[in-house]
């Protein structure tokens, strides 16, 4: 593993929270069994990870899992961060996961179509302010400067998760070869229900009217920023400096942070690198697609 800062390494192109994981268990996923009824939540950081997950715990909740599962992440953990659990292939059926990884990190037998994937993204603009308040309470990240100095990070790459535009890019040109879902963070955003709905029908899970409605409920902003289970609040206080997890959970925030300059530099580097990829994010609520 090369070492890009204090805080963060690169193995295999793809950028590491530093001692949170390491290249020999990285490459035991490799041969990581796949099981037919896994659920990997996939997604770059910050486009809606945690909620994403508590929907899918809902979706996925038995009545044993408030004994058995202190909050969601035991419930859905890490694929890349084991964080001392025990191994992974000793789990039950079915097996939860989220992961942040790009295909090539990934246990190739999903590539047969078995298990399932949810990958959730989120526009950029939005992303990288995301990024930029987290990095500010998160104490296993370099504390940027300024937004500007986080921005520049953000489109090389240097950051956790490595490049945005090639983790989309690279998830959405592979989607033929797994079982996959793609949902973007401002469709969640604008229409709970049908998202809720759409990822039922994805994980083959009919559950009934009042059972989606208790789930649309469960994971409004409000209501989770409440959910102890959800809202991460769980996390000691020396790594999250602050609660700060569920910031504010909208579309469009991005302009109350980007200059002109930034955002006009922003839209060339994205039409250059996004050129071949026909997807359309919805950049805020008064004019929804680029
Ligand atoms: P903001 O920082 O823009 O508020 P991740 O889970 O991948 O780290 O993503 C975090 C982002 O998802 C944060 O965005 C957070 O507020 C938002 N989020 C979390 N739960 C949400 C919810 N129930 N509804 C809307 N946004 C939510």
């Amino acid at each position: 593993m090369e070492s890009l800062n204090n805080y963060l390494l690169k193995y295999k192109g793809y950028v590491f929270a530093k001692g949170e994981t390491t290249g020999e268990y990285i490459d035991s996923l490799q041969h990581f069994e796949i099981r037919d009824s896994d659920i990997f939540l996939v997604t770059y950081p910050k486009s809606g990870t945690i909620w994403t997950q508590n929907i899918i715990n809902l979706i996925c909740e038995d009545a044993t899992d408030k004994t058995k599962f202190p909050n969601n992440l035991e419930k859905m953990p890490w694929l890349e961060y084991r964080e001392g659990r025990p191994d992974y292939s000793l789990r039950p059926s079915p097996r939860l996961f989220a992961t942040h990884l790009t295909p090539t990190l990934m246990p190739p037998g999903l590539r047969d179509k078995r298990g399932k994937i949810v990958y959730v993204l989120r526009n950029p603009k939005d992303n990288a302010v995301s990024y930029y308040h987290f990095s500010l309470v998160w104490a296993k990240l370099e504390t940027p400067k300024s937004f500007e100095d986080f921005l520049q990070q953000y489109l090389a790459g240097n950051v956790g998760g490595s490049s945005w535009f090639d983790h989309v890019r690279e998830w959405y040109s592979k989607r033929d070869q797994y079982s996959i879902l793609f949902l973007s963070y401002e469709d969640m955003v604008m229409d709970l229900r049908t998202a809720v709905e759409k990822i039922c029908k994805f994980l083959e899970k009919n559950l009934d009217d009042a059972a989606i409605a208790h789930i649309v409920e469960k994971a409004t902003f409000r209501n989770m920023k409440k959910d102890p289970r959800a809202n991460y609040e769980f996390i000691p206080g020396d790594l999250l400096l602050k609660p700060q997890f569920m910031r504010k959970g909208t579309v469009g925030d991005w302009k109350n942070t980007f200059t002109v300059a930034q955002n006009e530099m922003f839209d060339q580097i994205f039409e250059e690198r996004m050129k071949n990829v026909p997807l359309h994010f919805i950049w805020d609520f008064d004019n929804k697609t680029n």
